[in-house]
């Protein structure tokens, strides 16, 4: 026999519903309210159905009974359709726990959109990781990833408080550039109208230029580098977040970024740390001072520790002073120390063309990498070259046109300072602080070797 149709009606005889969002629920004890949202999971017992929503600033159980869950109409309740729901806000029955401490007892339902019922063969626990990312959209709904998405929106407020709480201002730089920074061969090239131009790999060279414009400056943009790496923790495309500092020494470099990844993380545990600890129940913030270890002594740590180099004949070899340790290797290091490490000193030849030297010993630049346990390194940053004669001298080793990069190099002729900076790899940053294995997991799409949809 044919069910009947019904069409629900709102009782107008009851209080007005006030509008909220799910995370001022709390606020609400036993008032008529009225809330919209995705379904995130539904379940139905007879004639009841118990509906978790999910509105983005939380999940809410809400109760369906009597008419509200007729046959007729109980199919529209998909997983993923938006409804609001009318109701009154109830303390659950015993022994049940709820958002706010509060469920929602309906009264009134309507459906705002549909969901298919194919959703469900979308991703299941089969899917492999090209799956998953095909269907990033849908993916990022979960508990788990939605998280994720917020716990990065606040690490980027709390960089930002940081740093304007510290006096610095922000500028936006360009990233379509005709010139590089971290050498040539991680380039993403485009045509701009007739010219060769280049996604930039780094803001830093701009950023240098508004020293004498608003003095300790930032900026957060997306970085772009051709590396071909398939590995945990590159990206074709990341978010960089870069500083520089006028007047200042390289132990207060050290200094800057220590005090900066502890106070982010403070004020990430301030803004909202139960959704914090709910992806990293160890998160904390980091012990200070960070030890601090010259390259050099890195080469004779991993020699004294068995930590060894791969030759061009494929045979395990002691490191030497010069060589470049390989990202496995220093996390190998970085792992068995098991605390952050300012990797310090690094010879000239193994890094960009702008670092300033060591007044100890010219070979060695005042350049660090910040290295966590788990990731890796996080943070590059140097002093800079702030001599006119020894920034040409440069160009001429890296084989630079110095005329690309006059704006760059008039900085050092209409009043220089020693200054340095730095960057930190946003993604990086989650990767460690949430302390997620991939750091794919940390962005909305994540852009990668063979990806770049959807
Ligand atoms: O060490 P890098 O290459 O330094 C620079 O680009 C400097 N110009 C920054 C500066 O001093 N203003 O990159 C800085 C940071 C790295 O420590 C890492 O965290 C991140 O950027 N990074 C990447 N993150 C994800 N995927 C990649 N392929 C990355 N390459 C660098």
């Amino acid at each position: 026999k044919a069910i009947e149709q019904i069409k629900l009606v709102e009782n107008s005889s009851l209080p007005a519903a006030k509008t909220l969002k799910i995370r001022d629920v709390s606020k609400y004890p036993n008032q008529r309210v009225s809330i919209s949202g995705w379904i995130h999971h539904s379940r139905t017992q007879k004639n009841l159905a118990f509906i978790e929503l999910r509105d983005g600033t939380g999940f809410l159980q809400c109760v369906l009974a009597g008419d509200l869950v007729h046959p007729s109409i109980v199919t529209d309740l998909k997983r993923e359709a938006t409804i609001t729901i009318v109701g009154t806000l109830t303390p659950p029955p015993e022994n049940k726990s709820a958002q706010g401490g509060l469920e929602l007892l309906a009264d009134y339902w309507k459906l705002v959109g549909s969901s298919h019922a194919d959703l469900e063969g979308i991703l299941n626990t089969e899917s492999n990781v090209d799956q998953l990312f095909d269907q990033r959209h849908i993916q990022l709904r979960g508990k788990k990833a939605s998280s994720i998405m917020k716990l990065r929106s606040i690490a980027l407020q709390a960089f930002r408080q940081h740093f304007y709480s510290e006096g610095y201002y922000e500028m936006n730089p360009p990233t379509m550039v005709n010139n590089f920074c971290e050498g040539s061969t991680e380039l993403f090239s485009f045509d701009y109208f007739g010219q060769p131009a280049y996604l930039t790999q780094s803001s830093q060279l701009y950023l240098e230029t508004m020293l004498p414009v608003m003095g300790d400056s930032f900026c957060i943009a997306q970085s772009y580098r051709a590396e071909k790496a398939r590995t945990r923790r590159h990206l074709t495309e990341f978010t960089h977040l870069e500083v520089e500092c006028p007047f200042i020494t390289y132990d207060e470099l050290l200094n800057r970024i220590e005090y900066m990844v502890c106070d982010v993380v403070e004020r990430m545990l301030k803004i909202d740390k139960e959704l914090f600890l709910s992806v990293n129940p160890n998160a904390k913030v980091p012990k200070r001072p960070f030890m601090r270890m010259n390259y050099s002594d890195a080469i004779v740590y991993c020699q004294k520790n068995g930590i060894k180099r791969i030759d061009e004949n494929g045979q395990e070899v002691d490191f030497q002073h010069g060589d470049d340790i390989p990202e496995a290797q220093e996390r190998k290091m970085n792992d068995q120390i098991g605390e952050p490490i300012f990797l310090c000193r690094f010879p000239a030849e193994m890094k960009a063309f702008y670092m300033a030297r060591c007044p100890e010993d010219n070979t060695l630049t005042e350049s660090t990498d910040l290295l966590m346990p788990g990731v890796g390194e996080i943070v590059g940053g140097s002093m800079r070259i702030s001599n006119y004669d020894e920034l040409i001298k440069a160009y001429k080793r890296e084989e630079l046109d110095p005329s690309n990069y006059y704006w760059f190099t008039d900085q050092r002729k209409y009043g220089t300072t020693p200054h340095g900076g730095y960057g930190l790899g946003v993604d990086r940053f989650l990767t460690w602080v949430l302390a997620e294995e991939h750091i794919r997991n940390v962005v909305s799409y994540p852009r990668y070797l063979n990806r770049c949809s959807p």
